[in-house]
């Protein structure tokens, strides 16, 4: 386990994506998510869900909130939604425990696995700040309509918005489908909301390279 209580990537070797600044302390973090009754979510959780993945990765990826296996684990993205994200970002080359770290916009689960109201995304909102200062990604894959919603204030735009880089903060921000609804629609023909994010991831993949590389620069 990681520091924060996330799961490291199994390998010791240093993720290509990962940066050398040691990340701030996200300890912290962990006690006040559990001690955090900020909205009605936290009175039915299990278990806070804050991260898994490594700190210290350039790739940041937030989806929407835990679902029950999430929340019975306090992993996030560890159901079915979760392992075809793994199984799309080893597509292009990426390990989703060594190369990401891996939140949502709320840490603990709606019930029904209904969409985070307004209310509670904005509870919830310090915390995913907490977690993008501390991690200091370069990238960021916005999972969903949620996401891209909580995190830039983007209502109803993913069909449009996917695949398109927004500079955010000094960081590049790139929203994607959300893998719940990959599995819905699970055609890979091209032109398919599967083929479409593949082309999306990478190009995520390309762009960190670039930014490992120094062959890009993060946005001003
Ligand atoms: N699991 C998560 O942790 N987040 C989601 O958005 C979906 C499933």
């Amino acid at each position: 386990m990681a520091e924060d209580g996330g799961m490291a990537g199994d390998s010791p070797q240093a993720s290509l994506f990962a940066t050398p600044e040691p990340t701030a302390d996200l300890v912290g973090l962990r006690q006040q998510c559990e001690a955090c009754r900020r909205c009605g979510l936290a009175a039915a959780r299990q278990q806070v869900v804050i991260s898994r993945g490594d700190p210290k990765a350039r790739l940041m990826v937030i989806g929407e909130g835990p679902g029950a296996q999430e929340d019975a684990t306090g992993l996030p993205f560890v159901g079915r939604a979760g392992q075809l994200l793994d199984q799309m970002l080893a597509s292009v080359g990426l390990d989703s425990n060594a190369d990401a770290y891996i939140c949502n916009v709320v840490k603990c689960r709606p019930p029904d696995n209904r969409k985070p109201t307004a209310q509670e995304m904005q509870a919830c909102a310090p915390w995913l700040a907490t977690q993008i200062a501390a991690v200091n990604p370069a990238v960021v894959l916005l999972a969903g309509a949620t996401a891209l919603e909580g995190v830039l204030g983007i209502r109803g735009g993913i069909s449009r918005l996917r695949g398109q880089w927004h500079p955010w903060e000094g960081r590049w921000m790139m929203p994607v489908f959300h893998p719940s609804y990959l599995l819905r629609n699970p055609s890979r023909q091209q032109g398919s909301p599967k083929w479409l994010t593949w082309q999306d991831l990478q190009e995520v993949h390309r762009r960190l390279e670039a930014i490992a590389t120094g062959a890009e620069a993060l946005p001003g």
